[in-house]
């Protein structure tokens, strides 16, 4: 393929991930955003592969095949409330594929630079191994700790802001003695020992985030990634996988960003592991739960005219969302106001909930985020919550010294009744009680979310 025609080619798949990423912003046109970016990767691959540079085809094709079949086995099976993982596992893999380009760069007989071309291309080479090797070893962290082999509580050694800092230093200064370096073995040590250093900062970033603020950590990842992608473009000296990477690298760190916004959390202090969160005992929950059953939840909703539906992560888990949609029909059918509230950082990444009430066709207008149905509480007649814990606990505002202090929460206790529905009192994905189970106005309806919506649904309809 001429390199014209591959410029294009670029140029189209770069126009495609921008349609995209700008499709990926709202739910009703996710969907085309998706199939702009599979064309774009279709048509970016073939192009790469087409491009007359490229020779290997048997070895593409021994890592391209095996890779797509375990890929689409991997993700046809991938439950939804284990997508988090998922991703974090995927960032990895770029991390470690930066980590492997920047090498094998290095060691390429062909490269024959000279003076300050060199010098260039050993910065390249530098930052994209270091970015990589952080971005793989927090993203195996993150995976660990998501997928709960790991504790999520965070790791907070003493000195640990000074030992990121001497990390830090040390990187830097590596960084300067390897460009320098007079032989290849003597660059090619410092080169390791700086992959060993920036793994261990990953391994520390990751390990000092605490359970409540992972969801930064997931699209934080998500921006390294990026990163390290662009560093692999640079040292390919490939366009495309530059501009796909700063896409990747940007439109994550503004995800993090909005993330840090919705939980009320400084980016700066999140990603340097635990700066200003809590370091008090948060409060034990004292009281009664006063419980529910089914019948007397039908009673309360057909007698409310105005009903909010807060979705967690047990609603996921239960997979409720179908019968909850069909539960929602029939109540706006008798003409009560249904509102859902979604919290940024309900359920496991982000845009959980917004994307299982889409499959089960629940209308987006009537899909609101927080800050719009927060000041409504107190004309609500009932709140359903759904396997959610942490996005509706008082202590967020009430206990400074809870880990999630400061947090925005869905307010829904100045609602008229509050009906919990989960199978326990057990804590959520922070870990901590929550006194909103215990309050005069809060009736808990224990047990399966799935179970108890399709109960409802059977009440009505018969
Ligand atoms: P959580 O606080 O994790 O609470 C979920 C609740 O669902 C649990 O307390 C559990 O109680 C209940 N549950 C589980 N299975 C259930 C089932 N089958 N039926 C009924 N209930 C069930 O969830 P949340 O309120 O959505 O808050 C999200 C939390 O995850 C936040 O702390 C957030 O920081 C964190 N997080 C979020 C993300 C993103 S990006 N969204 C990523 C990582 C972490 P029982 O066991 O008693 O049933």
């Amino acid at each position: 393929m001429a390199d014209n025609i591959v410029t294009v080619a670029y140029i189209c798949s770069a126009i495609l991930f921008i349609l995209s990423l700008a499709g990926l912003s709202t739910p009703e046109t996710a969907r085309r955003g998706i199939i702009f970016g599979v064309i774009g990767m279709a048509i970016a691959l073939l192009a790469t592969a087409g491009s007359h540079e490229f020779s290997g085809y048997g070895m593409l094709a021994l890592a391209i095949v095996p890779a797509v079949a375990i890929g689409a086995f991997l993700a046809a099976r991938v439950k939804m409330t284990e997508m988090p993982e998922l991703v974090a596992i995927l960032h990895s893999f770029v991390g470690a594929a930066a980590v492997l380009v920047g090498f094998a760069t290095y060691f390429n007989p062909e490269n024959q630079l000279a003076g300050i071309e060199r010098i260039i291309h050993d910065v390249e080479v530098y930052i994209g191994v270091c970015i990589g090797s952080i971005t793989f070893t927090g993203s195996v962290i993150a995976f660990a700790k998501l997928r709960g082999i790991m504790s999520g509580s965070p790791l907070t050694l003493p000195g640990r802001h000074l030992l990121n800092l001497a990390m830090l230093l040390g990187t830097i200064v590596l960084g300067i003695a390897f460009a320098r370096a007079e032989t290849t073995s003597s660059a090619i040590i410092m080169l390791l020992i700086a992959t060993v250093i920036t793994g261990v900062v990953g391994v520390h970033m990751v390990m000092a985030i605490g359970g409540a603020d992972m969801p930064v950590v997931v699209s934080m990842l998500n921006s390294y990634s990026g990163w390290a992608a662009a560093a692999a473009g640079f040292m390919l000296s490939n366009d495309l996988l530059i501009i796909t990477g700063a896409l990747v690298g940007s439109s994550g760190a503004i995800l993090s960003i909005i993330m840090c916004r919705g939980m009320n959390r400084s980016f700066i202090s999140v990603i340097l592991g635990g700066f200003g969160t809590a370091s008090g005992k948060a409060a034990v929950v004292e009281g009664e739960a006063i419980p529910i059953e089914v019948d007397e939840t039908v009673e309360l909703l057909k007698q409310a005219k105005k009903i909010v539906i807060i979705p967690g992560y047990g609603m996921a888990v239960a997979q409720a969302q179908h019968a909850l949609a069909h539960v929602t029909e029939i109540l706006r059918d008798k003409g009560a106001d249904v509102k859902f509230a979604i919290h940024p950082v309900a359920g496991r990444l982000p845009g959980h909930m917004n994307v299982l009430l889409a499959e089960a066709r629940v209308p987006y207008d009537i899909v609101h985020e927080m800050e719009d149905v927060n000041a409504d509480f107190d004309q609500t007649d009932v709140v359903l919550v759904i396997g959610a814990n942490d996005i509706v606990n008082p202590s967020a505002l009430d206990d400074p010294n809870s880990p999630i202090a400061g947090m925005p929460v869905l307010e829904c206790w100045h609602a008229k009744t509050v009906i919990v529905m989960k199978r326990s009192m057990a804590s959520g994905y922070a870990g901590i009680g929550n006194p909103l189970f215990v309050r005069s106005n809060t009736r808990m309806l224990f047990g399966d979310a799935k179970k108890n919506v399709d109960a409802i649904l059977a009440a009505y309809r018969d």
